[in-house]
């Protein structure tokens, strides 16, 4: 039988007395959105730290089979597990070109420092974008901002970049944090299908997001976190009638104001 695409067993993370992560378990199949959610400090992303090795944690982490849970960063993402992050995180003076050729799997680790040391070494270059750069940043809308200065662009399409810098590493599973935050209602539902598109080809991506519309209409299926531990998971319809999720995640009850159920 085919192992699933990411396969988490018993994931844990404590961060000094706090228990961030507890016992998580699931795992998302080849060609699946699978929707991570629940309230603010549930632990969404540091389950997304933790995938990627960023975090110390307990448990199990499989990509198509392969046991990465001893592995850093780098050795899951050479396992094809890649991730955007929460807060944008770009090279301020590289242009939205020049992110997707950083990231590249072939971009070694000497033109990667070069281009720290001396960003302004390819200035020469900029507008000279690769076929799969161009197809990427076309598929993503980017097209347009290819050759501007990230710093230069609003939150919402800086979002866009970091998910196209992730894209170009060439990722078998994509690990999304937020990254619909600062899109328009247009802009997310076409985001939606374009993370449809990506399965489609055969990834498999997890989508953490609190624009719950985007999290129902794209995911597959939907697992609720919160105080670290999964409270509900199943498809979006499922999802939407617990009510031990609308307690938690919409703060209904319990006394949770609005702002710490956003
Ligand atoms: N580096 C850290 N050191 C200590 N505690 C941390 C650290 N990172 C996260 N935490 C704690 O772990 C818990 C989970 O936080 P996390 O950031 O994973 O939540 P989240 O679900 O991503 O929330 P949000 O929706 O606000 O992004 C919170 O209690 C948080 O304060
Ligand atoms: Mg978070």
């Amino acid at each position: 039988m085919t192992p699933p695409a990411l396969e988490v067993l018993g994931l844990g993370v404590t961060y000094g007395g706090v228990t961030a992560v507890s016992d998580v378990s699931f795992s998302v199949a080849e060609g699946e959105i699978l929707g991570l959610i629940g309230p603010n400090g549930a632990g969404k992303t540091t389950t997304i730290d933790a995938l990627t090795g960023f975090a110390p944690h307990r448990g199990v982490v499989r990509v198509h089979g392969v046991d990465v849970s001893g592995e850093p960063p780098h050795g899951r993402v050479r396992a094809g597990l890649v991730r955007t992050w929460q807060a944008v995180e770009l090279f301020e003076d590289l242009t939205v070109a020049e992110h997707l050729e950083v990231a590249e799997p072939s971009a070694g680790v000497r033109d990667v420092v070069a281009d720290i040391l001396r960003p302004g070494r390819r200035v020469a270059d900029r507008g000279a974008v690769g076929s799969a750069d161009a197809a990427l940043l076309d598929r993503l809308g980017l097209q347009d901002v290819a050759g501007e200065l990230v710093t230069d662009l609003p939150q919402g399409i800086q979002k866009l970049v970091g998910v196209a810098r992730a894209l170009a590493s060439r990722p078998r599973v994509l690990l999304l944090d937020e990254p619909a935050a600062g899109l328009d209602a247009d802009e997310s539902r076409t985001f939606g299908k374009l993370l449809r598109s990506l399965v489609d080809e055969g990834r498999s991506v997890v989508l953490v997001d609190h624009d719950v519309e985007l999290v129902m209409a794209t995911c597959d299926r939907v697992v609720v976190l919160d105080f670290g531990s999964v409270i509900a998971s199943g498809a979006p319809s499922e999802i939407r009638g617990d009510l031990r999720v609308q307690e938690a995640y919409l703060g209904l009850a319990s006394g949770r104001t609005e702002d710490e159920s956003a």
